[in-house]
C-alpha cells in the first residue's frame, strides 16, 4: 500500500491531507526537494539538504524537524513503497493559520514526505534526443528559491508539450535561455567549451548541474559558467538538460531547428553515461 508522511504520521496515501489553511495551499508558501532513489538508496541527501536549508532561510521558515532527522523520514517513506528506482518529494510549508499575508507567529512548519518509483526519459528519448522549444521566463525574480510557487513553470512546459516538445527553455529579458522549467540547460558551443548559465538568482541552482559539471571538469572539458543566448544554443554543436528526474538528457532540436547534426553529440553521451555511474549503488 502506498504511504505518504504528514506531519508526523505515515497515512495510507488516499487519505494524506493537508488542512485548507495551509499555507502552501493558500499562498505557495512552502518549498520543496525532490530526490533520486537508486538501487533502494537515497542520492545526493546532503545536496539536497543544503538547498532545502537554504530555501528555509530565504523565507524565514524553520526546519519542520531537526535537519539530521529528515532523511531518516525519508529513508524510511522510500522503504514503505517499496521504491527502488523512483524518486521522493518533501515539501516544508509555514504551516496552517487562519489566512493572512502576514508570518502567523508561533505556528509550527508542515512536513509533507512522498514517493513513487520513477524510471525518467524512455531509452528512445535518451537515445535519439529531445525537442525544446523557448518560452518568455515569466517566473519571480527569486526562482533560486525552490517554492512551490511553480504557474509559469507549469505554463511554460504545457504550451511546449503541446507543440509536441519535452521542456521548455526559459528565456529572460536579455535574450538569453536562464533554465528549463524543470531542468537546468547546457549547450556545447562551438569552440568545444561546455556552457550552462552560472549559479545566481535567476536559476535555480540543480544538483544534478554541479555534479555534471564537477564530472566535465574531472573529464578535462573547458566548463564556462555563463549565460547563452537562444542564437547561441541553435549554433552549438550540442545541448543538453541536466535534472534530478532526467540525469542528463540530450536536446536535439530548439524551436524546430536541428542542434549539430541533430543526434546527441559525444560529450553529452560521456557526460549521461558518467551521471547514470555516479548514480549505481
Ligand atoms: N525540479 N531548474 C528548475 C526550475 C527545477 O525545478 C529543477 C528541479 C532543476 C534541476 O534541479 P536538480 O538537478 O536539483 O533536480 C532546475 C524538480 C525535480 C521538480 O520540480 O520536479
Amino acid at each position: 500500500m502506498r504511504v505518504t508522511y504528514v506531519n508526523g504520521r505515515y497515512l495510507p496515501h488516499a487519505e494524506a491531507a493537508v488542512h485548507v489553511e495551509d499555507r502552501g495551499h493558500q499562498f505557495a508558501d512552502a518549498v520543496y526537494e525532490v530526490l533520486p532513489v537508486a538501487g533502494g538508496r537515497l542520492c545526493h541527501v546532503g545536496q539536497h539538504l543544503d538547498r532545502l536549508e537554504r530555501s528555509l532561510a530565504a523565507l524565514a521558515i524553520a526546519w519542520p524537524v531537526a535537519r539530521r532527522v529528515l532523511p531518516v523520514i525519508l529513508g524510511r517513506v522510500a522503504v514503505l513503497n517499496r521504491v527502488r528506482d523512483g524518486l521522493v518529494y518533501v515539501q516544508v510549508s509555514r504551516g496552517v493559520a487562519p489566512r493572512n499575508h502576514l508570518f502567523p507567529p508561533g505556528t509550527p512548519p508542515g512536513l509533507v514526505v512522498s514517493a513513487w518509483p520513477h524510471k525518467g526519459p524512455s531509452a528512445a528519448q535518451a537515445e535519439r534526443g529531445v525537442e525544446v522549444r523557448t518560452r518568455p521566463d515569466q517566473r519571480w525574480k527569486r526562482p533560486d528559491v525552490k517554492t512551490v510557487g511553480l504557474l509559469p513553470n507549469l505554463l511554460a512546459r504545457q504550451s511546449a508539450k503541446e507543440e509536441g516538445a519535452y521542456e521548455a527553455w526559459l528565456v529572460d529579458d536579455r535574450g538569453v535561455i536562464t533554465e528549463g522549467s524543470s531542468t537546468n540547460a547546457f549547450i556545447v558551443a562551438r569552440d568545444g567549451t561546455l556552457r550552462t548559465h552560472p549559479e545566481d538568482r535567476s536559476i535555480l541552482g540543480g544538483v544534478t548541474r554541479s555534479n555534471v559539471l564537477a564530472l566535465a571538469r574531472r573529464q578535462g572539458l573547458e566548463v564556462e559558467e555563463r549565460a547563452f543566448t537562444v542564437s547561441e544554443a541553435m549554433a552549438a554543436r550540442e545541448a543538453f538538460l541536466s535534472g534530478t528526474t532526467v540525469t542528463v538528457l540530450p536536446v536535439t532540436r530548439i524551436d524546430g531547428h536541428d542542434i549539430g547534426d541533430g543526434r546527441p553529440g559525444p560529450v553529452t553521451r560521456t557526460l549521461r553515461a558518467l551521471y547514470q555511474e555516479l548514480r549505481r549503488p
